[in-house]
């Protein structure tokens, strides 16, 4: 599809003011909510807020709200995306107006990690205790053990791997395992739950789900569980973990259906409260993989958090034939 004159216009016109451009380029760095983005832009919620409405109207960026937050991406696809991309290009990287932004963005994602490591060090003793809050244990771990598929896998890579429970679990039936995580604290818990289990040949390492520097479909199983709504940016997370998965290999991501408990931002450290169908069928397929499942095991009683467990496979490429 292409745009009219008249649409063409509207787009640029909604592009073209200086906070806007400024929104869209940090927004082509990673989905913000609302207020990260004022803290960054220095500039009132209702200011930026107004603004934000004239880049969705324009088809600019989406808007999903999620919880008491609204978060913003730039729009997935279509001719707005391109004149973004386009205009976003011809700016000098080392502008002093984007370049003041980046910084502060990087301010703003500082405190972030650091709150979130400061809750992941406090809390590595209690880890195994606080997951099992929300859900019955057992049901979300017989439900990934028949996720994975019967194995025995060649290379299992648990991603944000925390005390190494789904190291244990499906370490077992690896014939090598690696284990990713940015807390010490949680390795370190992790190397002995490792090594209580009996499992030798599985490694424990320091490293960030966004740049893993591990070698492309590398694993034939790929487990990301309970990590993703932590994160600034979970779909270049999905991303990442994709990158590592062999042909005829599985990604498996366990987190949390859409719901509203607010607490868990302020007491828990969660960015995102949950994540939809479509949104995560989009990532899974933009990283190159396609769904093949997607099992819900919603909470025993009452009000609670229903487990999401997606799996996604890379396609087998067909063997070319020799003549
Ligand atoms: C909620 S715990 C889940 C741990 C484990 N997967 C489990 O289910 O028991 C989230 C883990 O993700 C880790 N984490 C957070 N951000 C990360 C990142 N950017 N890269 C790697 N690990 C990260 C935290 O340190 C923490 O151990």
């Amino acid at each position: 599809m292409t745009l009219s004159t008249g649409q063409a216009v509207d787009v640029l016109r909604a592009a073209g003011e200086p906070t806007r451009l400024r929104i869209l380029a940090l927004l082509s760095r990673e989905e913000l909510a609302v207020l990260e983005l004022c803290r960054v832009l220095d500039q009132s919620q209702p200011r930026v807020s107004r603004h934000l409405k004239l880049l969705a109207e324009a088809g600019l960026v989406e808007r999903f709200p999620d919880g008491a937050w609204v978060f913003y991406r730039l729009a997935a696809v279509g001719d707005a995306r391109r004149l973004t991309d386009e205009a976003l290009k011809v700016i000098d990287p080392a502008d002093p107006i984007l370049s003041r932004d980046a910084e502060r963005l990087q301010a703003v994602r500082g405190e972030r990690s650091t709150e979130a490591g400061e809750y992941f060090a406090r809390n590595a003793a209690r880890w195994d205790e606080i997951r099992s809050l929300y859900v019955s244990e057992t049901a979300v771990e017989d439900a990934i053990l028949q996720a994975a598929g019967p194995g025995p896998f060649k290379r299992l890579v648990d991603l944000g791997s925390g005390t190494g429970r789904m190291l244990t679990l499906l370490g077992p039936n690896a014939e090598a395992a690696l284990g990713l995580d940015l807390s010490q604290q949680m390795l370190n818990i992790a190397r002995s739950h490792v090594a209580e289990a009996g499992l030798e040949r599985c490694e424990l390492r320091h490293g960030d789900i966004f740049g893993t520097r591990l070698p492309p479909q590398s694993a034939d199983l790929v487990v990301v569980h309970q990590v993703l709504h932590y994160l600034a940016d979970p779909a270049a997370a999905v991303r990442e973990a994709a990158r590592l998965v062999a042909e005829g290999g599985r990604l498996l991501i366990v987190d949390f259906a859409p719901h509203a408990l607010e607490f868990l931002r302020e007491q828990h450290q969660h960015r995102r409260l949950g994540f939809s169908e479509p949104e995560m069928e989009r990532w899974l397929s933009e990283a190159g993989l396609s769904k093949i499942r997607a099992a819900a095991l919603p909470p025993e009683r009452g009000e609670g958090l229903t487990v999401k467990i997606w799996v996604a496979e890379r396609a087998r490429q067909p063997q070319r034939s020799a003549a």
